[in-house]
């Protein structure tokens, strides 16, 4: 089965065709960075204009690259929440379209679970059940995975993600948006041993975490400590550190917890270097084995959309289509397992 996945929630657009017997046929992204760093963070109304000036190409572009027509598309499948309202209709609406004309069914797929199976695009793929740290720019979380739609949440942040986290503490820093790969590049040069940042809520029980006492921390040593260059490289090393120290305590939390022997990261800071190499050491001294998706697979893209919108038309789950619509927020463990339920609609 070949399925067309589309992902315009925020500031990429990304489409990418995956076949359940060959894998990942095709796949191609636009980034809006460039267009939004100017403002220092997402404009939505400039994201959903780019979105419509970039879909209808890249879709081209990507069945082309695959050596396909239209025609040989089984299902379509788009990112239908969680995200930015009018980004997401972009990619509801090119996939209603494409759906309705070529009689192919079409499936709203939820960003998050896209992100959490985005590892089996790879090799060598995990096995349910898994543990998932879910790290994005608007969600922190930690997920048990008994199977596609079988989610049950073992903790979350109370507060600011941690993608948000590295963005604001960038800003703090004066680093160009988006803050993550930029604040990771500075604390390459970083003294590990000038400063220590708290690691929030580790000190006690639970699963749950807290990133905007941090962000805190870093505004207060950036006035007290000054911002020469090797100052605001030694205050983002001891950000970085905080923020990979309080995940890693979290995921061996996460693993002993639950006895499970695979955990799988993704989202777009499961990109940081430094974060892959410590939960590397983590599930190894755990007896576990750690999964990513290459690097460009963490951030959004279209891949892990078609990728989870195969596997769940796949095993026989259809949407009416009538049902066009996108959601703002989606709370994961309200999913289902495939054709169990249809997901629960909601007006944003
Ligand atoms: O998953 P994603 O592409 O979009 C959302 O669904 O939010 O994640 C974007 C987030 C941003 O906050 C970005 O700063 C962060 O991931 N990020 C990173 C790195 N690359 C992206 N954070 C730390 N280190 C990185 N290398
Ligand atoms: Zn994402």
């Amino acid at each position: 089965m070949r399925v067309l996945g589309i992902e315009t929630s925020c500031d990429e657009t990304g489409v990418a065709v995956y076949c359940t017997e060959r894998g990942l046929l095709a796949h191609a992204l636009f980034s809006q960075v460039r267009m939004h760093a100017a403002y220092g963070g997402v404009v939505p109304e400039l994201a959903s204009r780019d979105h419509v000036r970039k879909l209808l190409p890249l879709i081209r572009q990507v069945l082309n690259e695959a050596g396909l027509g239209t025609a040989d598309l089984d299902g379509i499948a788009y990112t239908r929440g969680p995200g930015l309202v009018g980004a997401l209709l972009v990619g509801a609406s090119v996939a209603s379209s494409l759906g309705y004309a070529l009689r192919r069914p079409v499936l709203g797929v939820h960003h998050m679970e896209a992100h959490l199976l985005a590892p089996m695009l790879e090799a060598s793929q995990p096995e349910f059940p898994f543990v998932a740290l879910l790290v994005s720019g608007g969600h922190t979380m930690l997920v048990q995975v008994a199977g596609i739609g079988r989610y049950r949440l073992l903790g979350q942040s109370l507060d600011d993600a941690a993608g948000e986290a590295f963005d604001k503490t960038a800003k703090l820093l004066n680093l160009p948006y988006p803050g993550g790969p930029a604040l990771e590049r500075l604390a390459a040069d970083g003294n590990p041993a000038r400063f220590r940042f708290p690691r929030p809520m580790t000190d006690r029980p639970g699963l749950d975490f807290s990133f905007s006492g941090l962000k805190t921390f870093t505004r207060n040593t950036v006035q007290s400590q000054g911002d020469d260059p090797q100052t605001r490289a030694d205050i983002a090393r001891a950000f970085q550190d905080a923020v990979v120290d309080t995940l890693a305590i979290k995921c061996r939390r996460a693993l002993q917890h639950t006895g499970v022997s695979g955990l799988v990261v993704a989202g777009g800071v499961g990109a940081n270097r430094a974060l892959r190499d410590r939960l590397q050491t983590v599930a190894a001294e755990q007896g576990a084995r750690v999964y990513y998706p290459r690097l460009e697979l963490c951030t959004d893209n279209g891949a892990m959309v078609a990728l989870a919108g195969a596997l769940r038309l796949e095993a026989g789950e259809r949407q009416p289509s009538s049902a066009f619509d996108v959601v703002a927020r989606w709370p994961l463990d309200s999913l289902c397992p495939p054709g169990e339920a249809i997901p629960p609609r909601q007006v944003s």
